[in-house]
């Protein structure tokens, strides 16, 4: 199949370009699109043919369920049983932004979306192309992430390239994603409001307008005989192809930890990459040292990890010894992508 790459600004959407996107999704195939949290591939969430092709050009399975993308509460009603006061309340303090709903889902919604679940996991985007999007093509978007199942989330057009290219019909190339992580995913179908994929809404936003919210258990795995409720997040994920292995606790243990390990890997013959902060670089003298960001700003670090994490399967490091972080806002998002990247081999110091 040919890809088409088309360069669509953000802040000034251009009507002809994305008509032929708009048109794409009209016939059945497949877009890659930018979205606020990470670039979406795109397919007619009411299409049952065409959603088929995302799960083919993904390598995904097929037990793992969709988010349907929407612009309006119009499109929100008719994909839903019922909207609970809690759940409206979510819409108007967080959308459009990276907050996934679950609500229970109406019966005009395909299998295929939801892989048999009796939810529908629903977000209104931010980013103006994808908004365009959806409401030229007047039909709610399905969008996982567009990369390969299993790789990094892609942040940039040239992720989404790496990945697809030759596999969708059309790439929109809007530039880099602001947030670098996934929206996070809130169940509101069942008594309490949970948490099952922490991002970047966080939960001390959601806290100020739910009290009641709990988080599942496996979000940080380190029990394997936890079993998540979020389909997707029982998979091995973003996972660059070397071994990664964290170091967490206090940050000066950290880095001693990791400039005694790297010393131990190079003698034994190892190209040893790190991932390290900008508070931190300095200390390290040897191995490929790359900072993801500042522990300080948070918001830094999300923007980058999945870069980091692909830029290392561009270079020969054999292993990498990255820097955990604290839980505290952002932090479990960053944290819960890490532990997966690295199979959950977490040494703590
Ligand atoms: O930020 C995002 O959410 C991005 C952009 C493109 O919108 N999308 C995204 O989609 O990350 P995906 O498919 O990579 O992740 C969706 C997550 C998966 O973990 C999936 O299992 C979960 O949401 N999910 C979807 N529908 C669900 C349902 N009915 N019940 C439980 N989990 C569900
Ligand atoms: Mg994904």
């Amino acid at each position: 199949m040919e890809t088409k790459i088309i360069k669509i600004k953000e802040n000034d959407v251009d009507k002809h370009l994305i008509e032929e996107a708009v048109d794409t999704i009209n016939s059945g195939g497949l877009v890659a699109f930018p979205t606020e949290t990470v670039y979406g591939l795109g397919a007619n969430g009411l299409d049952e043919r065409a959603v088929e092709k995302i799960f083919i050009a993904k390598g995904r399975p097929q037990d793992n369920p969709l988010i349907l993308h929407v612009w309006s509460m119009e499109q929100v009603e008719e994909l839903v049983e019922d909207i609970s006061h809690i759940a409206k309340l979510c819409m108007e303090k967080f959308w459009p932004g990276p907050l996934t709903l679950l609500l229970k889902k109406s019966a005009k919604v395909p299998e295929i979306i939801t892989a048999g679940l009796d939810t529908v996991a629903i977000r209104m985007p931010e980013n103006k192309i994808a908004l365009e999007l959806i409401r030229l093509s007047n039909t709610p978007i399905a969008a996982p992430s567009a990369n390969i199942s299993g790789r990094p989330s892609p942040t940039s057009a040239e992720h989404v390239i790496q990945d697809m290219m030759g596999k969708v019909d059309i790439i929109i190339d809007g530039g880099n994603t602001g947030i670098g992580l996934e929206s996070t995913v809130l169940d509101l179908s069942g008594e309490t409001p949970m948490i099952l994929r922490p991002g970047g809404v966080t939960e001390e936003d959601l806290r100020k307008i739910i009290s009641n919210i709990t988080i599942d258990s496996s979000i940080i795995k380190e029990d394997e005989n936890i079993v998540p409720k979020s389909p997707g997040q029982k998979y091995r994920h973003y996972a660059p192809k070397s071994e990664m292995i964290v170091f967490n606790g206090e940050v000066h243990n950290i880095v001693e930890a990791i400039v005694k390990n790297t010393k131990e890997y190079m003698k034994a013959g190892k190209n040893v990459g790190i991932i390290c902060t900008d508070e931190t670089k300095s200390f390290y003298k040897e191995g490929l040292i790359i900072s993801m960001g500042s522990r300080e700003r948070k918001e830094t670090i999300a923007q980058n990890l999945f870069s980091t994490l692909r830029l290392f399967d561009e270079t020969k490091v054999d292993i990498i010894l990255a820097e955990g972080i604290d839980l505290s806002h952002l932090g479990i998002a960053i944290m819960n992508r890490m532990m997966k990247a690295a199979s959950g081999k977490l040494i703590k110091v």
